[in-house]
C-alpha cells in the first residue's frame, strides 16, 4: 500500500530535557493540561498525524537532588493523552510505554481503553530504557539485562497482541500466556477499536532494537535525522524486514527533529541563537558536565573554560542512568576539554553547541526544499518534532512551513481518515493478517 511520497509530522515531547522552553511568560507549566492543549490543537490545525510523549519513570536526580532546571517529569503519558482525546477529534495520541516495568495485560488494557475513547488514535512508543536506576523505583534493582529487556519486550508486545486479537473474537475470549519472562492467564479485557488496535511505534537503537522493530513496530522514532544517516539507518532497517514477512509498506520511520524557522534564513539563525541561549542557561550547561564528571561542579564558571579536573569515575557508572559508563568519561572529558580549548568555548557555549537538537533552521522555502528532499530519497515518512517553545513552538511550522510543503505537493491536505493507523498510511490490522496467511 504505497502512496505517492508525502511527509508527515508528529509532535515529540520529551519526559526530561531542555530542548522545550517553558520559561516564556506564555508558557505555563509542564503539569497543566493547557500548556499541552494549545501545542496538539495548533498540531491538528497543521493536520499532523500524532502527538507523542516521551515518559521517564523515575525523575532524575542528580547528588540527592530533583534537577528542576528544566522538565523534571510530567502527568502520566496515558492519563494527559485521555485529556486530548477530549479536546482533540483526528491526531494520534501516542504514549510511550515501558515493557521492562510495566505488566503486559495491564498495559495492554489501558492502551486498549485509550484506543476506544479516542476511536482508534492510540499509539504505543515501546521502550525498555536504558538505565537501570530507573528500576530502583520498583523495588527490582537492576532487573534486567539489555538482551533480555528485548527478549522481555518482544514476549510482551506479543502477548499484548494475542489479548486485542482476542477482543476482536469476543470480549471474554481466554488468552493464556507461558512464555519464559511474560506469563498470564486472563480474558481478553475489551473489544477493538476502530482501527483494530494501537499502532506500535518503537525506540531504541542497538541493533537487538532495530531487530524488534523490523519484528514488531508499525513506525520507528530513530535519533537519525540527518539525511545521508536517515538513508543509512533506512536501509539497516529494512533489509531486516524479510526475515519476519513484512514489507516496506509495513514499517515506517519518524526520526526526531527541531524546527526553527522564520521568513528568511537570516531571520532563522537570529532566532535560532535566542532559542539556544535560552535552551542552555548557565546552569542547566554546568549540569550537562556533571554526569561525565561525576561531582557537583556548581563552582565552576559557565563562561569560563571546561573543568581541567578528572572525572569521578565511580559516580559516573550505568547504574546511576549516566549515558556514560566510567571508563569513557575520563576520555570524554578529555576529548571535550580539548575541543572546547581548540575553538575558544566556554562551558556555555561549548553545551550549546553539543546539545543542539535542532535540524533544520531555516527560512520557510529554504526548509521546505530540504524536506522535500528527504521525501525523494524516500529515507523518512515523516518527523516527529520537538516544539522549542510552549505554547508557541509550532506556530511556524504550521502557518510557514507546511503551506509551502503543501504547495509543493509533498504534505497532505486534509487527514485521510479517522484512526491514526488510517492517517498514516498503514495496512490494515486484518490486511496485514491475510498478507501473511
Ligand atoms: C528517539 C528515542 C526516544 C526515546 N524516548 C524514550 C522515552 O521517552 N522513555 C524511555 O524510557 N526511553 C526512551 N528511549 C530509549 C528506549 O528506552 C530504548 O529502549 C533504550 O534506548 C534501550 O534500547 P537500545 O539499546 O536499543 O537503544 C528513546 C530512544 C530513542 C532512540
Amino acid at each position: 500500500m504505497t502512496t505517492s511520497r508525502r511527509i508527515q509530522f508528529g509532535v515529540f515531547f520529551q519526559g526530561v530535557n531542555f530542548g522545550t522552553i517553558w520559561s516564556s511568560d506564555r508558557s505555563g507549566s509542564q503539569y497543566d493540561f493547557e500548556s499541552f492543549r494549545r501545542i496538539a490543537q495548533t498540531a491538528e490545525r497543521g493536520l499532523f498525524s500524532a502527538f507523542f510523549l516521551g515518559e521517564g519513570l523515575r525523575l532524575r536526580e542528580h547528588f540527592g537532588r530533583i534537577h528542576d532546571l528544566d522538565i523534571a517529569g510530567r502527568p502520566d503519558a496515558q492519563t494527559q493523552l485521555a485529556a486530548l482525546a477530549a479536546v482533540t477529534e483526528r491526531i494520534g495520541l501516542v504514549a510511550t510505554q515501558n515493557t521492562t516495568y510495566n505488566d503486559p495485560y495491564d498495559l495492554a488494557k489501558r492502551l486498549n481503553s485509550l484506543d476506544l475513547l479516542s476511536e482508534g488514535r492510540a499509539g504505543w512508543n515501546i521502550v525498555t530504557t536504558d538505565n537501570a536506576w530507573t528500576g530502583a523505583n520498583f523495588r527490582r534493582g537492576g532487573y534486567l539485562e539489555h538482551a533480555d529487556r528485548y527478549r522481555r519486550a518482544a514476549q510482551f508486545v506479543a502477548a499484548a497482541q494475542r489479548l486485542w486479537d482476542a477482543g476482536a473474537d469476543g470480549v471474554g475470549t481466554p488468552v493464556r500466556v507461558g512464555d519464559q519472562l511474560v506469563s498470564f492467564e486472563g480474558p481478553a479485557p475489551l473489544p477493538p477499536s476502530a482501527q483494530g488496535r494501537p499502532v506500535l511505534f518503537q525506540a531504541g537503537d542497538s541493533d537487538e532494537g532495530r531487530e524488534f522493530a523490523a519484528a514488531s513496530a508499525d513506525v520507528i522514532f530513530s535519533g537519525h535525522p540527518g539525511l545521508e544517516d536517515a538513508v543509512a539507518f533506512a536501509a539497516d532497517v529494512r533489509r531486516r524486514l524479510p526475515r519476519h514477512g513484512r514489507t516496506e509498506d509495513d514499517l515506517k520511520f519518524f526520526p526526531g527533529a527541531q524546527f526553527i524557522l522564520a521568513e528568511t534564513d537570516a531571520e532563522a539563525r537570529e532566532k535560532a541563537e535566542w532559542v539556544t541561549r535560552a535552551q542552555v542557561s548557565p546552569q542547566t550547561a554546568i549540569r550537562f558536565l556533571e554526569p561525565i564528571w561525576g561531582r557537583d561542579l556548581s563552582e565552576f564558571d559557565a563562561d569560563g573554560p571546561l573543568p581541567d579536573i578528572d572525572p569521578v569515575v565511580d559516580e559516573v557508572d550505568g547504574q546511576r542512568g549516566s549515558l556514560f559508563q566510567g571508563r569513557r568519561a575520563v576520555e570524554t572529558a578529555r576529548e571535550w576539554r580539548e575541543s572546547a580549548a581548540a575553538e575558544g568555548l566556554s562551558i556555555r557555549e561549548f553545551v550549546m553547541k553539543r546539545s543542539s537538537l535542532r535540524t533544520f533552521v531555516g527560512g520557510y522555502s529554504t526548509i521546505a526544499d530540504l524536506v522535500q528532499k528527504y521525501v525523494e530519497a524516500g529515507a523518512v515518512d515523516g518527523f516527529n518534532v520537538s516544539p522549542y517553545l510552549v505554547p508557541e513552538g509550532l506556530d511556524d511550522i504550521v502557518d510557514g512551513l507546511i503551506p509551502e510543503l503543501q504547495e509543493r505537493g509533498v504534505y497532505p491536505a486534509e487527514y485521510v481518515g479517522t484512526t491514526l493507523r488510517e492517517n498514516l498510511g498503514l495496512p490494515g490490522v486484518g490486511e496485514r493478517a491475510e498478507l501473511a496467511a
